[in-house]
């Protein structure tokens, strides 16, 4: 089947929301009608993106200035862009992507205070005007999530996941704030089982690709 366009879906939310798993989902769901696409993440989605994830996922947390750290996120996105993410979307195929701009925003923005002027400056430079037709938001008490974060494997956390309850909290609501801002951003309630979610996403999907 060919696609009537390139899409572009990404997914956010914090940490331990079930937002990879269902990304995967969404991917296999994709594969199994024959509609072209690929699953790709951020920071990384390309070997120099992933060399850059690798600095900024791995260390402790305060090894890195704000404004470094956004400028890393970045310099990750815009080869990720380069490389992946436009060339696919030339090609009329579907792009899921597990984070972008909108976790620059919550991370380095509301959760480490870089000026949101500063931040959209660097992004209208990098992204060539690609904007996601569609960003789910993964929702979730933030007790539940960090445990399941603790749960996966607590000797292996990654940097992000050593933050404080209440940076994890700040993030949470911000995302939760973008809701209504502008269509595209969907809220996902995280709580429900993995099978409602999916067909919840899939039923948005639908709409938007057909
Ligand atoms: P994850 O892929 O397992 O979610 O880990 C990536 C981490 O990177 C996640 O904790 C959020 C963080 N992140 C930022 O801080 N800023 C960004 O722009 C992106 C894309 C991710």
């Amino acid at each position: 089947m060919i696609n009537k366009k390139g899409v572009f879906i990404t997914f956010e939310g914090g940490e331990g929301t079930g937002k990879s798993t269902q990304s995967k989902l969404l991917y296999d769901y994709f594969n199994k009608k024959n509609i072209n696409s690929i699953l790709t993440r951020e920071p990384g989605g390309c070997k120099e993106s992933e060399e850059i994830r690798n600095l900024l996922v791995n260390g402790e947390i305060n090894k890195w200035d704000p404004i470094t750290e956004a400028l890393l996120h970045n310099a990750a996105r815009k080869e990720h862009i380069k490389q992946i993410i436009k060339p696919t979307l030339l090609q009329n195929k579907i792009v899921i992507c597990d984070r972008f701009i909108d976790s620059t925003m919550a991370y380095q923005g509301v959760g480490l205070g870089v000026s949101s002027s500063f931040l959209n400056t660097l992004s209208k430079e990098i992204t060539e005007n690609i904007k996601p037709d569609m960003t789910f938001i993964f929702d979730i008490d933030i007790d539940i999530s960090l445990k399941r974060v603790k749960k996966r494997d607590k000797n292996n956390m990654n940097r992000y996941e050593k933050f404080d309850q209440s940076f994890h909290s700040n993030i949470r609501e911000y995302f939760r704030s973008l809701i209504n801002t502008e269509e595209r951003y969907i809220l996902i309630d995280a709580s429900k089982s993995i099978e409602e979610i999916h067909l919840q996403i899939t039923n948005y999907i639908n709409l938007l690709i057909n």
